[in-house]
């Protein structure tokens, strides 16, 4: 678990519940904070310089192109703050998978913005916070929809949608989902651009399909306000089934959701970008351990994660 510290940042990583790629285009989506992430410090140095220990990854800023992508997000962010500040070095911990869509560079990034805010005296909400992390994330997915750094910096559960307040939302009994990580890393940004490709080739169906996915997040917002569990299963089923026909899904996903609703779950779908990563499943106390084994054999993480918890 994450936890705060004097001069320690936190960033949330997250998963989508509900709203996916329609958010990029404007939909909104339901999004929840979980407890991992990732934590950073700052310290003044000679030099500006990012490490993060668990990847043994270790660099410093840098607009070159060709520069690594850790590189040029750092150089992006530093490149926010007043010029002749002192310069930092930088350490982050991280405890989610990359790649996995479970927020890991947004969580990183808010981390990062948060020790060095902490360490120049730069005060400023959540959401600036997270608005400032919107540099970080367009090197990794080029054109973020900026879920990822608000709920990285906001925790909760919320309705997020471009250009428009966060909306909190309370849910009536505790969500707990079981995420199993198929160990496929897959791109976000390849996955947003071939949504795109398809929607320039047909764009009535796959609006139609985007406009399906806003619908089911404002059911599962009610879902979840009145406690309804197998009612919110039920849309992420429904939603699992809109986004495989946009061809986010892949074998080792479909494989995973349909072990765990055979277990027991509520209900399962990807989260994130699809062609990898994870899928979550929502389960009741009954079901969470039934539901972890039938994933054993398939995942090569799970972790049991209570959605919006800090
Ligand atoms: O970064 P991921 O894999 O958690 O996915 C982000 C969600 C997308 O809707 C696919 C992209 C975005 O920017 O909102």
């Amino acid at each position: 678990m994450i936890e705060g510290g004097s001069h320690v940042a936190i960033g949330h990583g997250k998963v989508i519940l509900l709203g996916e790629h329609a958010v990029v285009y404007g939909r909104p989506a339901l999004a929840a904070a979980i407890g991992l992430g990732a934590r950073a410090t700052a310290e003044r140095a000679d030099h500006d310089v990012l490490t993060i220990a668990p990847w043994n990854v270790r660099v410093e800023p840098s607009v070159d192109p060709g520069a690594p992508e850790l590189a040029r997000a750092f150089a992006a962010v530093l490149a926010q703050y007043p010029e002749g500040r002192p310069t930092l070095s930088v350490a982050v911990d991280v405890e989610l998978p990359g790649g996995a869509g479970l927020g890991c560079s947004a969580a990183i990034g808010v981390s990062v913005i948060g020790a060095i805010d902490d360490t120049l005296g730069v005060a400023r909400e959540p959401r600036a916070r997270a608005d400032a992390s919107l540099a970080w994330e367009r090197v990794f997915h080029g054109n973020p929809s900026g879920i990822d750094g608000t709920m990285a910096a906001c925790g909760g559960i919320a309705v997020f949608q471009r250009g428009q307040p966060l909306e909190r939302v309370a849910p009536r009994e505790p969500l707990r989902l079981i995420v199993g990580y198929g160990g496929e890393a897959s791109s976000t940004r390849a996955m947003v651009e071939s949504v795109a490709r398809q929607r320039d080739r047909a764009p009535e169906r796959v609006d139609q399909v985007l406009d399906g996915i806003a619908a089911l997040v404002r059911n599962g917002r009610l879902a979840i306000e009145a406690g309804d569990h197998a009612a919110l299963g039920k849309l992420f089923d429904l939603c699992q089934a809109l986004l495989s026909s946009l061809m986010l899904s892949t074998t080792k996903l479909e494989e995973m959701c349909d072990a765990a609703r055979r277990a027991g779950a509520f209900g399962a779908k990807l989260t994130g970008a699809g062609g990898g990563g994870c899928m979550i499943a929502l389960v009741g106390d009954a079901s969470a351990a039934p539901v972890r084994e039938a994933l054993a054999p398939l995942a090569a993480q799970i972790f049991d994660v209570e959605a919006g918890a800090p």
